[in-house]
């Protein structure tokens, strides 16, 4: 290979060269003619090496065989050595002032394969049908595919055109079809082109075969595809591939995905949410040190001070830093042969970082054909998904339509890929928040009264009974009744209720997921206090996410208790006692839970009151027997 192209393709794959540079995946069924079109791309634009041609044309005729662009094709890509910068599915390309890199998927699995791991990062897509077959099943999966993953530019090549000579009537009938398919989704093809790839109509030069089509061919088409916004004007990630340590120094080493970065900024890691700032890019070289760095460089960088973070965290700005969460939807691309299961728990994989996580849910399953959803228990081989998956740790990641290289994922069981997945929050929140702790130089003091004098003089033990369940499902009716009862009987009992504490302490917050989140960790607190001041407080919160409850569970300690009152949407609605499910039904009422916006069942409640089946007393009769037994009222 010649120095200067080595050199270049080097530059192409470390994303140094700062030109024009689009890459374009071919899209098609297997027999469509993708490779046919590439050589015919390279051909026509005087790209092959010289006597390549000539050469795999005498070795056709030699075995009296016709003679096939793909082979060409199949030529450079096994020699490698030719002069063409080409790769087993990319393959670099220049035309006018533009740089390609063509991405070809030998197969339909490998294109979903690569696509949805992010092996592809295509900003383009030419997809190819055949006039002769029209519009398949896979092209229209093929289409879905590419619309989730946010490619946007996107031009239709019905190819084969010779072989229903070069009919206009049956060309327009695709493209009708097509167009309608793609429109849809939400896909609006820049163009459609009738093509010959073996014969070169309308690859980079017009037809004189088709006077019918004015349009633009192929190659004139690419030109047309718009850049993509860059990586490097969006919000950083730098996912941490290792931490080298050197004496007592540590490098931390990684590709940048999207942003830039300087020495002197602060970063946050996450979800470790450690800070430090950078006092230095490390090179490689002895050239001057750099200050700066970008996305799609590969970097090292040193901290101000000797933090703990791992392999794995994302180094990102404070200001703008990725979602911390342990639970989130996947849209997937199941690839393997063993459906997925509910309640199985795979391996995750977030850019560096391996996990385990659960899917808890398969919302819908897409059926790509149709447009239309259905539920589901299992997802089969090549079915896209929405499912819910919670992780077993905190992950740093991004809603896929933000930052889409940090809002994948893959998902593998025993080091083999099962599917692609990208990611989106819904109505889980961002959980940073709760764990961000933004004071520091605080001491503690201790309280001169300690809880066995409270519990002595109180005659019980204190308590945090946290009732939580749908809205409608009978938490502050039983709430304020048991808070009655027990006060009759000596106890010191205080009920904290949503819609109480809302007009007040937490008048300020809404029912956005970050709202909720919020809601629920200042009512842990306060529950937490008044338990510590020796009383039972009994909370009445819809609570819907289980992160924030095993959190309030943490700031009560050993008093906690979680109480599931429980009744399911169809009772409530039929309950309906505030007229609330009927206005979300209409659309009136934005993110009501249960509804529009999710609520997850505690998995290990303490207590389950099932509210559906019994009246008021009986629940409380329970409850009440319950306190009794844990937090009885001892004799003085
Ligand atoms: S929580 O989700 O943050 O725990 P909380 O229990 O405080 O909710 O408040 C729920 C009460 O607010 C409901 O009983 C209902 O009266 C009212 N409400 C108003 N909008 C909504 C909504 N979008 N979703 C649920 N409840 C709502």
């Amino acid at each position: 290979m010649p120095n200067d192209t080595a050199i270049q393709m080097n530059e192409l794959r470390a994303g140094t060269t700062s030109g024009d540079l689009m890459r374009v995946v071919i899209v098609g069924h297997v027999d469509h003619g993708k490779s046919t079109l590439v050589g015919r791309m390279f051909h026509d634009t005087g790209q092959l090496p010289d006597g390549k041609l000539e050469a795999i044309q005498e070795m056709c005729r030699r075995r009296g065989m016709p003679f096939e662009w793909a082979f060409l094709m199949d030529s450079l890509k096994a020699e490698r050595d030719q002069g063409v910068t080409i790769d087993t599915s990319q393959i670099w390309f220049r035309h006018n002032a533009r740089q390609y890199v063509i991405i070809d998927a030998p197969g339909h699995r490998e294109f979903i394969r690569n696509m949805v791991t992010g092996a592809s990062n295509a900003d383009a897509a030419m997809l190819m049908i055949d006039a002769d077959q029209g519009v398949r099943r896979q092209s229209r999966h093929h289409s879905y595919l590419l619309q989730l993953l946010g490619v946007r530019e996107v031009a239709v090549a019905v190819n084969k055109m010779d072989l229903v000579d070069y009919d206009e009537a049956r060309f327009r009938q695709i493209e009708t079809e097509y167009k309608s398919y793609l429109e849809g989704i939400g896909i609006q093809a820049r163009r459609v082109i009738p093509i010959s790839a073996r014969e070169g109509d309308n690859v980079a030069t017009a037809s004189d075969r088709m006077s019918w089509y004015d349009g633009p061919s192929v190659i004139e088409t690419m030109a047309e595809f718009e850049l993509p916004e860059s990586p490097v004007d969006r919000p950083l990630r730098l996912p941490l591939q290792d931490v080298y340590k050197f004496d007592d120094r540590r490098i931390l080493a990684g590709r940048i995905e999207s942003g830039r970065l300087h020495v002197g900024d602060e970063l946050v890691f996450s979800p470790s949410n450690r800070t430090a700032r950078i006092a230095s890019i490390e090179s490689w070289n002895t050239g001057e040190p750099a200050t700066t760095a970008s996305a799609e460089q590969s970097v090292g960088i040193t901290l101000d001070e000797q933090i703990f973070v791992e392999r794995g965290e994302v180094a990102s700005h404070v200001s703008d830093a990725p979602i911390e969460t342990d639970v989130f939807h996947l849209r997937l691309f199941w690839l393997a042969d063993t459906p997925l299961e509910v309640g199985k728990t795979y391996g995750l994989k977030i850019g560096p970082r391996h996990l385990n996580a659960t899917i808890e849910r398969i919302e819908r399953v897409i059926d790509v054909e149709a447009l239309s959803d259905h539920e589901a228990t299992k997802v089969s081989r090549d079915e896209i998904a929405e499912v819910v998956v919670r992780t077993n740790q905190l992950v740093a990641i991004d809603n896929h339509d933000n930052l889409p290289r940090t809002g994948r994922v893959i998902v593998y069981d025993r080091h083999i890929t099962l599917a692609g997945g990208i990611v989106s929050m819904g109505s889980y929140p961002d959980q940073r928040e709760q764990i961000t702790i933004r004071s520091s130089n605080l001491t503690e003091v201790d309280h001169g009264v300690d809880n066995t004098r409270r519990a002595a003089r109180n005659r019980h033990q204190p308590g945090v009974l946290w009732f939580t369940g749908l809205s409608g499902a009978g938490k502050s009716t039983l709430a304020m009744a048991l808070e009655h009862r027990l006060f009759d009987e000596g106890y010191q009992v205080y009920v904290l209720d949503g819609d109480n504490v809302r007009t007040g302490l937490n008048a300020n917050l809404g029912f956005s997921p970050e709202d909720r989140a919020e809601n629920i960790r200042r009512v842990g607190e306060v529950a937490a206090l008044l338990s510590d001041a020796g009383l039972i407080v009994i909370t009445a919160f819809i609570s819907p996410y289980r992160a924030d409850r095993d959190r309030a569970r943490e700031a009560g300690g050993d008093s906690f208790r979680e109480i599931y009152i429980k009744a399911d949407v169809a009772t409530c609605e039929s309950r309906d006692p505030k007229g609330l499910y009927k206005r979300a039904r209409a659309g009136e009422i934005q993110e009501f839970t249960g509804i529009s916006a999710p609520y997850e069942e505690p998995t290990d409640p303490e207590l389950i009151v099932d509210t559906s089946d019994k009246d008021i007393e009986s629940c409380l009769d329970e409850l009440v027997a319950y306190v009794k037994a844990n937090f009885a009222v001892t004799a003085k």
